[in-house]
């Protein structure tokens, strides 16, 4: 399919099918899938074919998305099978012409594919040197002075797709296990074995299944799995 830009050559598009876990509790609940087709050219990402969908076809879309540059970390989905950022992944570059988005897993839903995050910052600590301040958001009233992990987009990507967060829900996690070992490297080394024996706690570092997923699927080179494997040498000694 080719649509007329109106300056020329008309812009190749192709015809792609999005099937889409919607969920509402109490309305759409059970989950199930819809789909929605829309006309996609080769820079449209799938957080750009969301947005159409919804201003066009379907306006109780719910998802969650804020820079659109892999910043923020909202975006991540689940799509077609693989943990990613929306925002990040082009529709071509998928190479079919059906997407499924689906949620991320080991949080809980708010709806379709929006996820309650605050699991995610239990382990976490407000006083850790590795939180930063985040930047003032550009046209916002109140940045609210949110504190942001200064090397992880908290997308929750990693915590999605780990076997041991599936199988037994209060482990630790990979991202906050990460954030823990950096914490490591700035604290003294007085303070060092407090962190460590958190870290080594039974549903800490010890839980890991070594799948090593989430060093596949984090977006912005965190490798937490190398942080646990790290984590484990120092607990074993
Ligand atoms: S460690 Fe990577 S995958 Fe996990 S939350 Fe942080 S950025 Fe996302
Ligand atoms: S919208 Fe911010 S990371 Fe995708």
């Amino acid at each position: 399919m080719a649509v007329p830009t109106g300056q020329g050559e008309p812009e190749p598009m192709r015809t792609i099918r999005f099937k889409i876990s919607r969920f509402k509790p109490g309305r759409i609940d059970p989950s199930r899938f819809e789909t929605f087709v829309l006309a996609v050219n080769e820079n449209m990402t799938v957080l750009d074919c969301l947005e159409q969908i919804r201003l066009v076809q379907d306006p109780t879309l719910v998802y969650r998305h804020s820079c659109h540059h892999s910043a923020c970390g909202t975006c991540a989905c689940i799509i077609n099978g693989t943990e990613r950022l929306a925002c990040l992944t082009r529709v071509w570059a998928l190479a079919t012409t059906t997407v499924t988005l689906a949620p991320l897993r080991g949080f809980a839903r708010i709806a379709d594919l929006a996820v309650d995050m605050t699991g995610f910052y239990r382990e976490i600590e407000a006083e850790w040197e590795v939180l930063r301040t985040a930047e003032p958001l550009a046209g916002a009233a109140d940045s609210g002075g949110a504190l942001r992990l200064e090397n992880c987009i908290e997308c929750g990507a990693c915590v999605s797709v780990c076997p041991a967060v599936q199988a037994h829900p209060p482990f630790m996690g990979p991202a906050a296990l990460a954030a823990l070992h950096n914490q490591m490297q700035k604290t003294t080394a007085e303070q060092r074995p407090a962190l460590l024996a958190r870290a080594a706690v039974p549903h800490g570092e010890p839980m890991c299944e070594r799948a090593l997923a989430c060093s596949r699927v984090c977006p912005t080179g965190v490798y937490p799995a190398r942080h646990i494997a790290d984590l484990r040498r120092l607990r074993l000694g």
